[in-house]
């Protein structure tokens, strides 16, 4: 068991938190603000302990020295003193004099946001990776700048980089803060003690993407739901024909093994919403075969009706993928069909492991019916795989 706030001292120290600020920000303005909004916990608990406050935190992805002046962390900072009604200071530096002043000013309460850690990919126009690749001497560095740190950074968790891993392997002690500790708490119960019976539905375009995730959960869960444009990698395997929708030829023979080996456990769509191209315009609906100028883009109307009769009685239900190119008018009926049904079942532990469908669920106004949603893509996607998040693992034992 790692460490949670509960377990150290933070009172009056110098507390650096990793967390994870990397949200959509279009024309300098935040599009979206959960990730913000989901780190608030630990940081008002560490305000009403009287820490002094060193945040951490990506945006994005830093490829060459041009990429910065579009991704700083300024507007996130500025949202975050909106949103706890506090002055906050952020330093436009990831290391440096300015930076280890603020931080030695400080007082109890007050918080200081250092510049996005991904700055640090890309040093005088060169690509060297410090953060991405946790570059030894940078973990060392941040972590001398405090005396406690704290990962609430679950968007981050399966990366071993310098803001996360660097600073928890060189600072004496550690925990995990209250958001991951909540994803944790979810996860576990979603995917490694499921309430039977466990359906699981997962979506998304490839069947590469989450080749781990159906490995793992052919395991554990009881159904697995598939749609999206992996669903026609599958039909193909049926030997049924797909038109011109997305099909990963190297993945068919894949597919054929998983559906041998479900013995009845996967469950596909049954009929298809098409168009000619990838466009948003009205959608014609096929069975599986399609006419050879069609391609699919969602799910049709009896797929809906067999998912939802699917999950009548579930007592687990995890979804991770979109059913369709939800983004599109036209195909989004599939994705909204079937988070409607997933929020209206009644006495399930309902998750969604972050990503396009944790988006598509807040966007639809569904946010508070799910039990959780995971603010982590590729983390939550991870821990579906099972495998082990190095984020979390660096964090110090109890
Ligand atoms: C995410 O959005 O999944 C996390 O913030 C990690 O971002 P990354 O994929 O750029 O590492």
């Amino acid at each position: 068991m790692k460490k949670t706030l509960h377990d150290v001292k933070v009172e009056g120290k110098v507390v650096l938190v990793r967390v994870d600020f990397n949200v959509p920000i279009k024309d300098g303005v935040i599009t979206e603000d959960n990730r913000i909004k989901a780190a608030i916990p630990t940081i008002k608990h560490l305000i009403e302990k009287g820490s002094k406050i060193v945040l951490f935190s990506h945006l994005s992805r830093i490829k060459e020295e041009a990429d910065k002046a579009k991704k700083s962390l300024a507007p996130v900072a500025k949202r975050l003193g909106e949103l706890l009604k506090k002055e906050i200071k952020f330093i436009p530096q990831t290391r440096g004099a300015e930076l280890e002043t603020a931080i030695k000013s400080l007082k109890a309460g007050e918080i200081v946001v250092v510049e996005n850690t991904r700055f640090e990919d890309v040093a005088n126009g060169e690509v060297v990776k410090s953060e991405s690749k946790n570059n030894a001497e940078l973990g060392k560095y941040w972590a001398s700048l405090g005396e406690v740190f704290v990962n609430d950074a679950f968007g981050t968790a399966h990366r071993a980089h310098a803001s996360n891993v660097g600073i928890a392997s060189n600072i004496k002690e550690s925990c995990v803060g209250f958001l991951v500790e909540k994803e944790l708490s979810a996860l576990a119960a979603g995917i490694d003690k499921p309430a039977k019976p466990f359906i699981a539905i997962i979506g998304g375009a490839k069947v590469s993407d989450k080749i781990g995730v159906i490995d793992n959960l052919l395991k554990k869960a009881d159904k697995i739901l598939i749609g999206g444009g992996m669903a026609y990698t599958f039909f193909k395997a049926q030997g049924h024909n797909i038109g011109k929708s997305l099909c990963e030829e190297d993945k068919v023979a894949l597919a054929k093994e998983y559906l041998a080996k479900a013995n009845g456990k996967i469950i596909l769509p049954v009929d298809s919403a098409n168009n000619t191209d990838f466009k948003d315009s009205k959608a014609t609906f096929s069975g599986v075969d399609l006419p050879d100028d069609m391609m699919g883009l969602d799910i049709g109307p009896k797929s809906i009706e067999l998912f939802k009769n699917e999950l009548k009685g579930a007592k687990t239900v995890v979804w991770n993928g979109p059913m369709g190119v939800f983004e599109m008018e036209n195909f989004k009926v599939g994705t909204v069909g079937v988070c409607e049904a997933i929020a209206n079942l009644d006495g399930a532990f309902t998750l969604i492991g972050g990503g396009d469908s944790a988006a598509a669920a807040i966007q639809l106004g569904f946010a508070d019916k799910f039990t959780h949603i995971s603010t982590g893509g590729g983390a939550s996607l991870e821990y579906m795989e099972g495998k082990v998040l190095p984020g979390i693992e660096a964090i110090k034992n109890k």
